[in-house]
């Protein structure tokens, strides 16, 4: 068990020549195992050879209905749970969006000067809007955000899941359109993702990426809090194939199999051809299944227990959020300041 003391964050970060890496996830819904994977494994993985921001991005949950005790709860829960997984303060920033004003203010911004067009187009957009009858302004100007998130932190690197990459490709358009318009200000960044696991698929139909939004549909997604035998449950429940070959295949048909043995592949750090002998023996889909949830279990159960002790001390972890925003608005802060200046904002004197 590590002490109390060491979750406390260091005071202002100075630019280090290590490359600089911002991500963000959103505290709404259960976290899940195709965020751990394809994110949050990676972002604690790496810290050490990087100079990393973590950001709780409660801003952006507000783009779909929360309910806001749970939006709350979800926030630190969520804060504990990256801790758990490893982020070490030492080495990361992590924070809460909203307790650094510069997003939200750097947002507007941009927004006078991205294309509405460049919005409509986001597929993430079109897929969550088609969906309902009246949409909200927030929900189409999300990617906006996301970029001033990014390019506040002068960041080199973006580590998502696929399904993020063209919103990150939408803050390098915005970079450097800026750049264009009002001389050189933004680092553009690269999107950094994961050549396997960067888009984990739904247990209960692998043609559907797994997410936070239907993680309460029964055998879709394992959550990071489950217990063990939820797991084994879920996992033993995956839809497959009516064959018998364990080996990884891009065919649509096998994408059940290919799922289980990418989170194997993930979750161990084996090579593929190291997987695929693991499993040359074994005696068909149900022992590939047992197998994946064994591994599954393992490396999610000191994660569970880390996260009760955190838990147990909130006011520890509020201290550690409240140390985290001011590193995060030393860098931030500044950044909005020359942006503003840039467009032709008076500041104000001190
Ligand atoms: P979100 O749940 O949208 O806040 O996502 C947090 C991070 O997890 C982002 O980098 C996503 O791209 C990543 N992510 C979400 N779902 C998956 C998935 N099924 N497979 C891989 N990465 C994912
Ligand atoms: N939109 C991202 C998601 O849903 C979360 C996010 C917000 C983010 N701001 C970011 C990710 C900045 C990377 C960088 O997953």
């Amino acid at each position: 068990m590590r002490s109390q003391t060491s979750i406390s964050q260091n005071a202002t970060p100075k630019r280090s020549n290590k490359r600089r890496v911002f991500s963000g996830i959103q505290p709404s819904g259960d976290v899940q195992l195709g965020n751990y994977l394809g994110a949050m494994k990676g972002w604690a993985a790496r810290q050490a050879e990087k100079e990393n921001f973590f950001c709780i991005v409660d801003l952006h949950a507000l783009t779909v209905p929360q309910a806001p005790d749970e939006l709350h709860n979800q926030t630190r829960s969520l804060a504990a749970m990256l801790l758990a997984i490893g982020i070490d303060p030492h080495l990361s920033t992590l924070f809460i969006q909203s307790h650094v004003a510069a997003h939200a203010e750097v947002c507007w911004i941009l927004n006078c000067m991205t294309p509405i067009g460049w919005l409509e187009r986001m597929t993430q957009y079109k897929d969550k809007s088609s969906s309902q009858e009246s949409v909200v302004t927030g929900l189409l100007d999300y990617p906006v955000l996301m970029a001033g998130d990014i390019l506040l932190y002068d960041t080199d690197e973006v580590p998502v899941g696929d399904d993020q990459r063209q919103h990150v490709e939408l803050a390098r358009d915005i970079a450097q359109r800026f750049n264009h318009l009002y001389g050189e200000t933004f680092v553009v960044p690269e999107p950094f993702i994961a050549e396997v696991g960067a888009r984990i698929m739904g247990f209960n139909d692998p043609a559907l990426k797994m997410s936070k939004s239907y993680s309460h549909i029964r055998g879709h997604a394992v959550r990071l809090l489950d217990e063990p035998e939820e797991i084994e449950r879920t996992i033993k429940r995956a839809v497959t194939d009516s064959g018998n070959e364990i080996r990884f295949s891009n065919d649509p048909e096998r994408a059940g199999v290919n799922n289980l043995l990418v989170i194997y592949k993930v979750v161990t750090g084996k090579e593929a051809t190291a997987v695929e002998a693991d499993f040359a023996d074994a005696g068909g889909y149900g022992e590939l299944k047992s197998r994946v949830a064994e591994v599954v279990i393992d490396e999610l159960s000191p994660i569970r227990a880390r996260y009760a002790e955190l838990m147990a001390d909130v006011t520890e972890l509020d201290r550690l959020l409240a140390r985290g925003a001011e590193r995060a608005a030393a860098v931030s802060e500044p950044k909005a300041e020359e942006i503003k200046r840039k467009v032709g904002l008076v500041l104000p004197v001190s």
